[in-house]
């Protein structure tokens, strides 16, 4: 395919849509939007079993907890119904449904539906590794939720789509879970339901600027009049460099999405979604080698009519991934209000750090047992932690911090410490 150049409205600043300012009649605007969240995924990248959204990220609050907050606080500010939907996949249904008493005081209607599971193949007989269609303890390997383009038609099958029609519902908003900037935005919203042309826009996704640390993530393509997501998988070895580059595609699909319900009815009955297949291959715990194919709900955008890139502030950006992530929520560079998470006003610079934990602090268990408490990172720069270290109490680390542990050693930083500019290694103790 060949790159082409955007046309400026094909992706418009978050600040022009902002200026357009709000409508009195927010509320009814609001009424009419459900917040839809990815919830198939599990916690295994950061070592947990589970439930990735079950992981608990900031003063014990769950990704969960902290999604709930936040619509319960919306509805109470503007005496609204906003309802939640989980997609859970069979890796995650039963942990969360489990879970989900814990709301039923809350001003939240939570709804669920589960994706699809497909059989895993085999790579080198392309023959599915079930041998039948039941699903038991044993063969749950053969198994694996095709990616969250299943959303489309799992959500159209489990009925909640038609429902939220017949309820006057317009627009889902959609996101991964694990991102905590991921909050309802009604300066878009607003955007949505009173389009300045007149013309209803189907889909919306919100894109932000690339740094050099996020040259992965997928892009926004002009191709036949329409706008496309191209993913680091689809690119050609060739064009890898082309694609990672921070200058010639500035944008990346954040994965916050505004889709019209009726819009995936009209397509979905039309078989009209048309999303690429990403062909992912995998290692079995046994060693056999699997593929499995997926989809990305971004990846419709295509097939939708009017459809809008808006270049979102980075906050509404903020994934957790890995215990790295997981640190700097968790610090005093965030402050938390009714499920939200603002940078401190006491950081000087708008940017975050850039830290990287070590392999020791990979699985949250361990990352937690290493930390006495979370340092104080108002002023840090960038922290590389590798092996076998520890903190004590109220640490506090400035500018560039290198702590490494050699093999054999271990390093206990003391409580109270304060690290600026600094570089501990081996034996050498502060
Ligand atoms: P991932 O964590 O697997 O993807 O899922 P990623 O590599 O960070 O980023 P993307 O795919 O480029 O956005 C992202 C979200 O999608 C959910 C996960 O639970 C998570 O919230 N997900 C993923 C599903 O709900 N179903 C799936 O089949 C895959």
């Amino acid at each position: 395919m060949p790159w082409i150049m955007l046309c400026p409205h094909f992706i418009q600043p978050y600040e022009k849509i902002k200026a357009r300012g709000l409508p009195d009649n927010i509320s009814s605007v609001l009424n009419k939007l459900v917040v839809v969240k990815l919830n198939g995924g599990l916690g295994t990248s950061m070592g947990c079993k589970g439930p990735k959204s079950l992981i608990g990220v900031r003063n014990e609050n769950t990704f969960l907890d902290l999604t709930v907050q936040q619509i319960e606080h919306l509805n109470k500010t503007y005496n609204t119904d906003v309802p939640l939907v989980l997609m859970n996949s069979f890796n995650t249904d039963e942990d969360t449904k489990k879970i989900l008493q814990k709301y039923n005081h809350c001003r939240v209607k939570i709804y669920t539906f589960n994706q699809s599971r497909y059989p895993r193949i085999n790579k080198e007989s392309l023959l599915p590794v079930a041998k039948n269609v039941s699903f038991s303890g044993e063969n749950t390997e053969a198994w694996y939720p095709p990616g969250h383009g299943d959303i489309y038609a799992s959500f159209y099958n489990s009925g909640l789509l038609d429902t939220f029609i017949g309820e006057g519902k317009e627009y889902i908003f959609v996101s991964n879970i694990d991102n905590l900037g991921a909050t309802v935005d009604l300066y878009i919203l607003n955007h949505l339901m009173n389009p300045p042309n007149g013309k209803p826009c189907e889909f919306v996704m919100e894109v932000t600027n690339k740094t050099r640390a996020d040259v992965k993530g997928g892009t926004l393509t002009q191709y036949e009049g329409k706008l496309r997501l191209v993913e680091i998988a689809q690119v050609p070895k060739a064009h890898v460099d082309e694609f990672k580059s921070v200058s010639k595609f500035k944008i990346f699909n954040t994965n916050n999405l505004w889709i019209s319900l009726t819009a995936v009815k009209r397509l979905q009955e039309q078989n009209a979604i048309d999303m690429e297949i990403i062909v992912n291959p995998k290692t079995l715990d046994g060693g056999l080698n699997v593929i499995q194919l997926e989809t990305a709900v971004g990846a419709a955008i295509k097939s939708f009519e009017n459809s809008l890139g808006i270049n979102v502030p980075r906050s509404r950006f903020l994934p957790v991934k890995t215990t790295s992530d997981l640190l700097l929520v968790m610090s005093n560079l965030y402050s938390l209000n009714a499920g939200s998470l603002t940078m401190s006003e006491k950081r000087e610079f708008p940017t975050v750090p850039l830290v990287k934990l070590g392999s020791s602090f990979t699985k949250v268990q361990d990352y937690l047992r290493r930390f006495e408490s979370i340092p104080d990172m108002l002023e840090l720069d960038h922290l590389t932690v590798s092996g076998d270290v520890t903190f004590g109490k109220n640490v506090s680390l400035k500018g560039t911090v290198i702590i490494i542990a050699n093999h054999g050693d271990r390093i206990d930083i003391p409580p109270g410490a304060v690290l600026e500019n600094k570089i501990v290694s081996g034996n050498l103790r502060i």
